[in-house]
């Protein structure tokens, strides 16, 4: 989401001149868009905020000056303590306020000193940014959804990213199609709790009352020329049926779902406040699987929550091995400021963290590995996306999110082609574009998936 925000804020700064450079040595202003997640992320800011005021103060004995501003969750949760730890910091503002970037930046250049902002003003932000500029890229995100009501006990984001807000069906759809018309193929919808979207209907249309993720879905794979659709993150306890039932029904709708589940056990996933148990999760596996039985599944996961016990982290790694993840994330527990559990008594010493954390993900990744190793042979529609690291090479996505490398033109951009897979890693699958030979070969064999028939029409 922060490169989503990043990149609407571009769109804000474009029309004062402001354009995105490389490298923040001789920039005008450099804005740092945090994350205040775990420890570790909000952390970083003030390293970096240390390395940027070296250039600032270069700048400013040339007779220039650069502005530095910080934005995001930290500078949310932490504006007054930047300015007091940072003092080179000019402006703070957090992710509610962006599009009030230009009336912030008049008043520090009217002002001076240091000016922040991070009020939930009650104006639509969304309604207030320009309409976005021509894409660059074949594939692209879209904010459908901000903010979370679940409070999770270990998570910032209800307080830093404030209450449920979506965006109204015709602006995501409006969207959607300028972004189809600047080249995008791919759109991946965004929300802190996506799949708990609820949209103000079209206009004309209000009798039909809020629409949800499945609907929003449907109505997105009638823009033509948008090949495909993801959405992310979304919470176990809003897998709504119809939502189920569009992994089956919308060929557009790719088979990978990031749902996370954060804990195995019931006693840490009823303190962690996430109002499901590890049953449901199985069940609910079981219903996506039914309607998309080749889904690539993801998750989170959280080790070492307060008063983790050995046999609740052993319930974590029984429930991974069953449900068996093409990919996973997975954190030490990292006491947050303002959340409830922070305050709890029985944290988890740290070496018991970093043990558990290591065991988890010595079988999230030979569960990658596995996921990735059986795609070996087979054929996979592709969408490119850019020319590779090597020359000649292009890189682009399988329909279950690996990165997928060929040799090949960069005419491919763009296109959605049926590769052959020959060899796999840990992180990234290689292959060749398929011939009519392949296309024999490989439907005398069962380990044809079902997704890979599109390519055929290409060559015919
Ligand atoms: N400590 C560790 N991990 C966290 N996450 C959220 N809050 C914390 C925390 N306090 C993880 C969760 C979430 C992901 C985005 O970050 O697993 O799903
Ligand atoms: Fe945080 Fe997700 Fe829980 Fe909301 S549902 S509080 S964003 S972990």
């Amino acid at each position: 989401m922060n490169v989503y925000d990043s990149g609407r804020m571009a769109g804000v700064l474009a029309p004062l001149g402001f354009a995105p450079v490389d490298r923040p040595d001789d920039a005008d202003m450099v804005i740092l868009n945090t994350c205040h997640i775990r420890e570790k992320a909000s952390e970083k800011v003030y390293s970096e905020l240390g390395r940027l005021k070296k250039f600032k103060a270069r700048k400013t004995q040339t007779g220039t000056s650069m502005v530095i501003a910080v934005a995001g969750c930290v500078a949310q949760a932490e504006g007054v303590e930047i300015l007091r730890r940072q003092p080179a910091v000019d402006l703070i503002f957090g992710p509610q306020s962006y599009h009030r970037l230009p009336a912030l930046l008049a008043r520090l250049a009217h002002e001076g000193g240091q000016v922040m902002e991070t009020d939930f003003p009650a104006e639509d932000k969304f309604a207030a940014l320009p309409a976005l500029t021509a894409a660059k890229n074949v594939t692209a995100f879209l904010s459908i959804q901000e903010g979370c009501d679940k409070f999770c006990t270990f998570c910032v984001v209800p307080y830093t990213r404030g209450a449920e807000f979506s965006r109204p069906v015709g602006d995501v759809v409006r969207e959607a199609r300028a972004l189809v018309h600047g080249g995008v193929r791919e759109i991946t919808l965004l929300g802190q709790n996506v799949n708990a979207y609820r949209g103000a209907p079209p206009a004309g249309r209000e009798e039909e009352g809020r629409w949800s993720l499945a609907r929003l879905l449907g109505a997105l794979t009638q823009i033509e020329g948008l090949e495909r659709l993801r959405y992310t993150t979304s919470h176990p306890r809003d897998m709504g049926e119809d939502l189920i039932a569009a992994h089956d029904t919308l060929p557009q709708l790719m088979p990978s779902l990031h749902l996370p589940v954060q804990s195995g056990s019931d006693r840490i996933l009823t303190a962690m406040n996430r109002q499901h148990s590890a049953q449901d999760y199985r069940v609910l596996v079981d219903a996506i699987r039914t309607a998309r039985p080749d889904i690539a599944l993801s998750s989170d996961f959280i080790v070492g929550f307060p008063g983790e016990t050995a046999q609740d982290f052993d319930a974590t790694l029984k429930l991974a091995a069953e449900v068996g993840y093409a990919q996973a994330f997975s954190f030490k527990y990292s006491p947050r400021p303002g959340t409830p559990g922070a305050a709890l008594a029985d944290q988890v010493p740290e070496t018991e963290k970093n043990a558990r954390l290591a065991a988890l993900q010595e079988l999230l990744s030979a569960q990658q590995h596995a996921f990735n190793a059986a795609c070996t042979g087979r054929i996979l529609d592709v969408l490119f996306e850019k020319e590779g690291r090597h020359a000649g090479q292009m890189v682009g996505r399988s329909p279950y999110l690996q990165a997928v490398h060929v040799t090949g033109g960069p005419d491919l951009a763009g296109r959605v082609t049926a590769v052959i897979v020959e060899s796999t890693g840990a992180n990234s699958l290689k292959g060749r574009l398929v011939t009519q030979q392949d296309w024999v070969d490989v439907n005398h064999s069962p380990a044809t998936i079902g997704g890979a028939e599109s390519g055929l029409a290409g060559l015919e």
